[in-house]
């Protein structure tokens, strides 16, 4: 019987992702601050707060593998980051050493290393670049992911998402774009792959215009089905819509490092 927890349950990603993995465990458990609506057979809903180490070990109790994806999904103050995103991606890596859980699949974002320039190309393997309080809080749960595999042998991988749609919503979402079910693919690799200790790649569709080295994720057989390519029209016919970004378009985070940016590019 294999059983996992999903956290962050009630939310866009968890919504596309569900369908993708129905059949391949026995028991989905959902968890998050807000009610799961149209929950399949083989799911349940559990009410977890992340800043709550008790609710969110008994989550955690009893389960194969953690897919992390609760918390703030996006730039905010600090006390909001802080108390969702760095207290509860804490408890939920506690929780899981406590209850024996062996593996967690972190979602991890772009925006952990927002700041490269979009001439770059980058490995997963590159150090951080954050380019919000947002994708700080990113960083730090790839290293909890890091202190935890080394330290207590969880199986760890951390998935520097791009952007999670059917199809690509402007020009930059052509470079970093995952259409579900290729991330769910990455997942079912962080819950299952016998040979995994630590690991951070990208979810990232089979784009021709990635910025990103994805070979470690390859190397542990991640084979996507969808081309950013094939949405080239739409992709475009968006992006006449949107408003020039001087700073945001020169980075791969966009519109994350220009919000807030203060002084001179230079220093870039
Ligand atoms: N949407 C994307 O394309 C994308 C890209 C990169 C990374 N990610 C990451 O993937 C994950 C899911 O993103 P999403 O777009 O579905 O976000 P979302 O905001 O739609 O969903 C996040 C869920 O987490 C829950 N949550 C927030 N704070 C919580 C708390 N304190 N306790 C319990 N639950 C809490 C919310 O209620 C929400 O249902 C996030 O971690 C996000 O940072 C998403």
């Amino acid at each position: 019987m294999s059983r996992i927890l999903m956290t962050g349950a009630a939310g866009g990603v968890a919504s596309m992702l569900r369908p993708h993995l129905a059949g391949h465990f026995d028991e989905v458990v959902l968890s998050d601050i807000v009610p799961v609506t149209g929950m399949a057979a083989h799911e349940r809903f559990v009410e977890a707060p992340l800043a709550d180490p008790g609710a969110c070990r008994a989550a955690c109790r009893g389960m194969d593998g953690i897919v992390h994806l609760g918390g703030f999904a996006h730039e905010g103050p600090w006390e909001t980051i802080h108390e969702a995103n760095i207290v509860g991606c804490y408890n939920i890596f506690e929780a899981a050493r406590l209850e024996g859980v062996p593996r967690v699949v972190f979602a991890s974002s772009n925006h952990a290393i927002g700041f490269y320039r979009r001439t770059e190309r980058i490995g997963s393997d590159r150090r951080v670049r954050p380019d919000t309080r947002y994708g700080v809080s990113k960083a730090f749960g790839e290293a909890l992911g890091s202190y935890y595999a080394d330290k207590f042998g969880l199986r760890v991988l951390s998935i520097r998402i791009g952007n999670v749609a059917e199809r690509p919503l402007d020009e930059r979402r052509l470079s970093i774009w995952i259409h579900p079910e290729d991330l769910a693919q990455l997942i079912r690799i962080g819950i299952e792959h016998p040979d995994l200790h630590n690991e951070v790649v990208f979810g990232a569709s089979d784009n021709d215009r990635s910025w990103w080295d994805n070979h470690i994720a390859y190397a542990l057989g991640y084979a996507p089905a969808h081309r950013s390519e094939d949405h080239l029209e739409h992709a475009m016919e968006e992006q006449g819509r949107l408003a020039a970004d001087t700073i945001g378009q020169r980075f791969q985070g966009g519109g994350f490092c220009s919000d807030e940016f203060a002084g001179d590019l230079d220093r870039l």
